[in-house]
């Protein structure tokens, strides 16, 4: 049998994998096709055993007949399987930490189930994982310099090494909170935060003249000049790291105020504004973040939003939690057309029963347009917002969207955490975590009594401010 009949035999294979997948999820599901509707919850055990929360929630899918697409089995679950397959475990704490997985509309372990089944999987890792190398007070003055300002500590940090403080978590946040409020924070925002948001995309968003003939290219620097001061601000007032997401505050000056149709905001220069209305409250709002989302991945320009390209960077960016590939070979949609009722219009088999996993993300975004202003129509009608979260809750526009994001605060504090571990030791925020960053992630969170940037970036730099590391 030659080479190209064995591959084309393979990939057939994955796709009738696929369909069958697509199957399991349509056909276990008593409430397809409907919104919102809340999938039946089981209570829990006192002491759940997790092979049987994994066995009842999971392993009808995940279980080795019919792996998964990214081969992830979970049919054999004991501690000692954790051990012996860290990244598998790693990839389902993640899903479950989110929210989401089991997919929607099959039967889901309540919250205290799925806490305990957390626990067990976190030590299950962390007892395979070895503790971070300890500092010296040199070793981690450089690291914060480097961090924070991109640069060599300066005289009052050094002399804070030598008198060993630096093991003082007390101290240390002192010296964060000093260190964030100095200009060369700016460095930590446009090296870690404008990379990590995916920022740095911005100049490639500019949206097609043809379409948007108004546009005018100094309001993607007015864009990213918001994002820069809401993020520094929030990092100055050593916020908790959620507050990113629901914070009812932002920077404008006149030509942002105009675009987001805020009144009474005039000249030039950026200030803070209090923002009346929660659908602008917190990253969701911000017009930098809608513009990069909006870019399609299609090949074409388009004039339109895509709610794919939206809900994978919430999924990625505040559940840390990924996406299955797309379907291969999936037919484009009309790039000249509004693209979210195309897709609200495809088959559940084998399109939609995928895409309501994480669809809705996006939809929910719906309301701002391509250059992230408030919209209630677009080229074609009223817009839809309507969805809801793959655990149920309804996400019917970016108030409920983010809402439904906040019950699940735990997963954002792990992303950022991880993300931070991730930039301090490589420079950089490419990678992607690993069994080793969860755990360490899952470590420092359970050791910070109060999630403050201060705490977090601290016990980032010295592991052994924390307890138990
Ligand atoms: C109704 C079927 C079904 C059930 C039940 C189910 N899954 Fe999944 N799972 C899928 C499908 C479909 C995918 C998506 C394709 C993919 O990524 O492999 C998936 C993907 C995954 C992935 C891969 C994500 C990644 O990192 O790439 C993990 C991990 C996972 N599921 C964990 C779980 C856990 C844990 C449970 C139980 C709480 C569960 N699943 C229950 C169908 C199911
Ligand atoms: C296994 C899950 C899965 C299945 C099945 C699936 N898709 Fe998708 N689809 C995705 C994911 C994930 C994305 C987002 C991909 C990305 O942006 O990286 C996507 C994106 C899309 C988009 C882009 C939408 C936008 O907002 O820009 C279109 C169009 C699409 N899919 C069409 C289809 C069609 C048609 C089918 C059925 C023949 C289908 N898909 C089946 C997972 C799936």
């Amino acid at each position: 049998m030659g080479r190209d009949n064995m591959r084309r035999q393979q990939s057939t294979r994955i796709a009738v994998c696929l369909f069958v997948l697509g199957t399991l999820v349509s056909s276990s599901s008593p409430i397809s096709g409907q919104r919102a509707a809340r999938p039946t919850s089981v209570s829990a055990q006192t002491s759940p055993d997790v092979s049987n929360v994994i066995d009842t929630y999971c392993s009808s899918c995940h279980n080795g007949r019919m792996r998964s697409p990214s081969g992830i089995l979970l049919d054999q679950f004991d501690v000692a399987q954790v051990a012996a397959s860290p990244e598998v475990w790693s990839r389902a704490y993640r899903q479950l930490q989110a929210g989401a997985m089991p997919p929607v509309g099959v039967p889901r372990p309540d919250r205290a189930t799925v806490d305990a089944v957390l626990t067990s999987i976190e030590q299950a890792l962390g007892a395979q994982a070895k503790p971070p190398a300890a500092a010296n007070g040199q070793e981690i003055a450089t690291r914060l310099a480097t961090i924070l300002w991109n640069s060599a500590p300066d005289a009052t940090l050094l002399q804070e090494a030598q008198r060993n403080r630096s093991s003082d978590p007390a101290a240390l946040e002192h010296q964060i909170r000093r260190m964030l409020a100095d200009d060369r924070a700016q460095a930590f925002v446009s090296r870690f935060f404008f990379p990590w948001l995916e920022l740095d995309k911005l100049g490639n968003s500019d949206p097609d003249e043809k379409y948007f003939p108004d546009y005018d290219v100094s309001l993607r620097d007015s864009l990213a000049k918001e994002t820069e001061l809401f993020v520094l601000s929030q990092l100055r007032d050593d916020r908790d790291p959620l507050e990113l997401w629901s914070a009812d505050y932002t920077f404008l000056n006149e030509q942002l105020a105009r675009h987001y149709g805020v009144p009474n905001v005039t000249g030039p220069q950026f200030r803070l504004v209090p923002m009346s209305t929660p659908e602008r409250a917190g990253l969701l709002g911000h017009g930098s973040i809608l513009m990069v989302t909006s870019r399609h991945q299609h090949g074409v320009d388009a004039a339109y939003t895509t709610p794919a390209t939206r809900a994978k960077w919430v999924r990625l960016h505040f559940l840390g939690a990924s996406l299955p590939n797309g379907f291969p070979g999936a037919q484009p949609v009309k790039p000249e057309l509004p693209i979210a009722p195309q897709t609200r219009a495809l088959p559940a088999e084998p399109c939609a029963n995928c895409h309501r996993n994480f669809f809705p993300l996006g939809y929910a975004l719906e309301n701002f347009d391509p250059l992230g202003r408030w919209r209630t129509h677009d080229q074609v009608g009223l817009v839809d917002t309507s969805g809801a979260f793959v655990d149920g809750t309804p996400t019917n526009g970016v108030v409920e969207l983010r809402q439904a994001l906040l019950q699940y605060p735990e997963a954002f504090r792990t992303t950022i955490a991880e993300k931070l571990i991730i930039y301090s030791s490589t420079g950089s925020v490419a990678s992607s975590g690993t069994p080793e960053t969860l755990v360490r992630a899952r470590r420092i969170l359970r050791g910070t009594s109060k999630p403050r940037w201060s705490a977090l970036i601290g016990a980032i730099v010295q592991p052994k401010s924390v307890a138990g590391e």
